[in-house]
């Protein structure tokens, strides 16, 4: 006895021959997502300076458009791309509006003895073509989640996140109010002072802070560190509010510390690094008795070199030609992933890891560092 389904509904039949008698389908649907994930979320891209912002004595913003000045990708305020130089890459926030698509600005600021920052800084002019990532990170407003009343607590070129923020609210005259606190060293160390102060004069949502830690004579605002004592007396209330902290490794230990004091839960404080993780021999973790200025040799694909112990092995596989994907170069997203064959690697506390990584033996070699002779497997 037949039992198909379709008999026991009327029209069935007349469906299946008019789904018979259709044209077939023979679109590539897999070539045309692709197309639009490339588009949306491009893995490379190759974008050229128009122009060169002096923002202070150390900092320069380089104004990045299309070669054929098409849209760029969209992207969402805070986030960053990764520059490719020089043999390795680093990644710098967009600090412009994302309102605009006709550019991203990448703001820079010089570190002493840094290879890309200073790179950047002397060699790139106008014309020159750059790699990039797409848009990439999650150091960004989420409305859902962070509401509408928002703390920034900033430090050097921390701003450049917060920059685009801000720019964002104003181009969208969005319902939204920002205070950003903003650590510098001197007066003439405050990157887009004049604009944050023009945008804070004639927005009543926008609140600028600038308080620095060795004032000119002439300085009238706010100075010092930023202390539990300055974030209450300039933001009042935490009440719950988001706050997001961005700058060098310390500012993080330093505001965490401070907020906590002032009983501000840990899942109200958004956090972004712009700087290399802690000293890894510093950790609590490295073992005393490894010399980490000491060399080991890494073995992978084949090919065999040798590396100091407290070199991140992403810096020592670039060194040595091999090219793991990259972005962040801090901990978080993953791409540089790397599978521990044999040896062993210590992780800086930064890395995100899955919990499924350290049973199968990923890292992310951007914040790992070899302790011992290692084989690697990309
Ligand atoms: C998500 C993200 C976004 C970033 N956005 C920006 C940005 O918008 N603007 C910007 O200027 N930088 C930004 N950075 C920092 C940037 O990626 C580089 O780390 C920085 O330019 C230094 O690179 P370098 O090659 O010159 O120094 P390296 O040669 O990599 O480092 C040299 C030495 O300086 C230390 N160091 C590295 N970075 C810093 C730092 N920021 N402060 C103090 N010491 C440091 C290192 O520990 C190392 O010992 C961002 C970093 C991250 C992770
Ligand atoms: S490059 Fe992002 S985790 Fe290493």
């Amino acid at each position: 006895m037949k039992h198909r389904l379709t008999d026991r509904f009327a029209g069935a039949a007349d469906i299946l021959a008019e789904i018979d008698a259709r044209v077939p389908d023979t679109r590539d649907h897999l070539a045309e997502t692709r197309t639009t994930v490339d588009t949306y979320h491009p893995k490379r891209l190759r974008l050229v300076v128009v122009e060169i912002i002096d923002e202070t004595s150390t900092t320069k913003t380089f104004r990045l458009e299309h070669p054929e000045a098409l849209p760029l990708p969209p992207f969402l305020a805070g986030q960053y791309l990764g520059v490719f130089f020089d043999g390795t890459s680093r990644p710098y926030a967009i600090s412009s509006s994302p309102e605009r698509l006709d550019h991203y600005d990448l703001t820079v600021r010089r570190v002493p003895g840094g290879r890309i920052s200073n790179a950047l800084i002397d060699t790139v002019a106008v014309g020159r073509e750059l790699t990039t990532t797409g848009p990439m990170g999650v150091f960004h407003h989420n409305p859902l989640f962070h509401g509408s009343d928002l703390i920034f607590l900033a430090g050097g070129s921390g701003v450049a996140p917060a920059m685009s923020m801000i720019r964002e609210i104003v181009e969208r005259g969005l319902d939204r109010r920002f205070r950003l606190i903003y650590g510098s060293r001197r007066c003439t160390d405050v990157i887009f002072r004049d604009e944050l102060d023009t945008l804070a004069a004639t927005h009543p949502g926008i609140d600028i802070h600038h308080v620095v830690t060795e004032p000119a004579p002439d300085w009238t605002g706010t100075t010092g560190l930023l202390s539990a004592d300055t974030i209450s007396a300039l933001a009042g209330p935490l009440d719950g509010r988001m706050v997001y902290v961005c700058g060098p490794q310390a500012l993080y230990h330093y505001a965490l510390d401070q907020l906590t004091a002032l009983g501000h839960p840990r899942k109200r404080i958004r956090f972004e690094a712009n700087g290399a993780p802690s000293d890894p021999t510093r950790a609590p973790q490295w073992p005393s008795d490894v010399d980490p200025n000491t060399e080991v040799s890494v073995v992978i694909g084949g090919k065999s070199f040798r590396t100091p112990r407290n070199r991140p092995l992403l810096d020592a596989l670039e060194d040595n030609g091999i090219r793991p994907e990259t972005a962040c170069r801090s901990g978080e997203c993953s791409l540089c992933r790397i599978r521990i064959v044999e040896g062993e690697v210590h992780t800086a506390a930064e890395a995100e890891l899955r919990l499924s990584d350290a049973r199968f033996g990923y890292t992310h070699s951007c914040v790992a560092y070899p302790i011992s002779d290692v084989e690697l497997e990309l």
